[in-house]
Parts: structure tokens; C-alpha cells; sequence
């Protein structure tokens, strides 16, 4: 008995903790100013080529940055752009792009 709900509290923590966000939002808005220039304000792009990122899941986001960073992903300008981050400036950074929200509209 004791053990039920101790996997019912432990599934109630696991559902609140995918629906926010891993990394730190405010760290992360100050990575973000080196990405802005092509990505726009909030991740919105204006920039042929480049693609937007905002409201991207924050575990794509962070996947595609440490693709870039360690290789596995090449792009002239992304591999250096991640090549300095660290861990956690990868997952802040993420989270910030992330936090966005998408809504759709028809033309
Ligand atoms: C000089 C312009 C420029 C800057 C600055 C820049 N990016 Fe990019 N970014 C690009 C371009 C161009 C691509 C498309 C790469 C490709 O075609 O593979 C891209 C791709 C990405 C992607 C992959 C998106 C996807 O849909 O797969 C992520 C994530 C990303 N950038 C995050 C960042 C972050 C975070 C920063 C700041 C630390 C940053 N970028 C800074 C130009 C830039």
C-alpha cells in the first residue's frame, strides 16, 4: 500500500516536471544575445537561411546545439557558434528559445 503511493507521487513529480522547463529561463536570455542577430528577438527569424527557433521543444533545441557543438551536426556557423558553449549554457539557452509559444494562422 505504502509503496502505491509512493509511485503515485512519484508519477504526479515526473508529469509536472516535463511540462516545465529543465534549464534556467534568465540564464539563458543572456546566452541568447548572441543568437538574436540571425534568429531575431525571440527566435522568430527574418533571416533567409536561417531558421526559427523559437517554441522549438527545449530537448530538440539542446539535442541540435550539442550535435553542433561536439560535430555530429555541421554548419559553418553553428559549429562555431556552439563550440564555446557549455552544458549548462546549452540547456538555459534552450529553455529560453523554448518557452515561446506558436500559434498558428492560416495566410
Ligand atoms: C550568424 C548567424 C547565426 C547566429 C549568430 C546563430 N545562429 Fe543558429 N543557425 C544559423 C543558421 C544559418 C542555421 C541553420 C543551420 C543549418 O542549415 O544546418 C542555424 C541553426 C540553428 C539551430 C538548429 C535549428 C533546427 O531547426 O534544427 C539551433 C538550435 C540554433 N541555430 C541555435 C542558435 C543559438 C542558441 C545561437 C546562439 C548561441 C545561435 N543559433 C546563433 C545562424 C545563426
Amino acid at each position: 500500500m505504502k509503496s502505491a503511493i509512493h509511485i503515485a507521487i512519484s508519477l504526479a513529480a515526473l508529469t509536472v516536471s516535463t511540462s516545465s522547463l529543465a534549464g534556467d529561463v534568465k540564464a539563458g536570455a543572456s546566452v541568447a544575445q548572441s543568437c538574436i542577430m540571425c534568429h531575431g528577438e525571440k527566435g522568430l527569424s527574418s533571416m533567409a537561411g536561417t531558421p526559427s527557433i523559437a517554441g522549438q521543444p527545449e530537448m530538440y533545441l539542446a539535442s541540435q546545439l550539442r550535435d553542433f557543438r561536439d560535430g555530429k551536426r555541421h554548419n559553418e556557423v553553428m559549429s562555431l557558434m556552439a563550440k564555446p558553449l557549455s552544458d549548462a549554457d546549452i540547456d538555459n539557452v534552450s529553455a529560453y528559445f523554448a518557452q515561446f509559444e506558436i500559434e498558428l494562422k492560416k495566410r
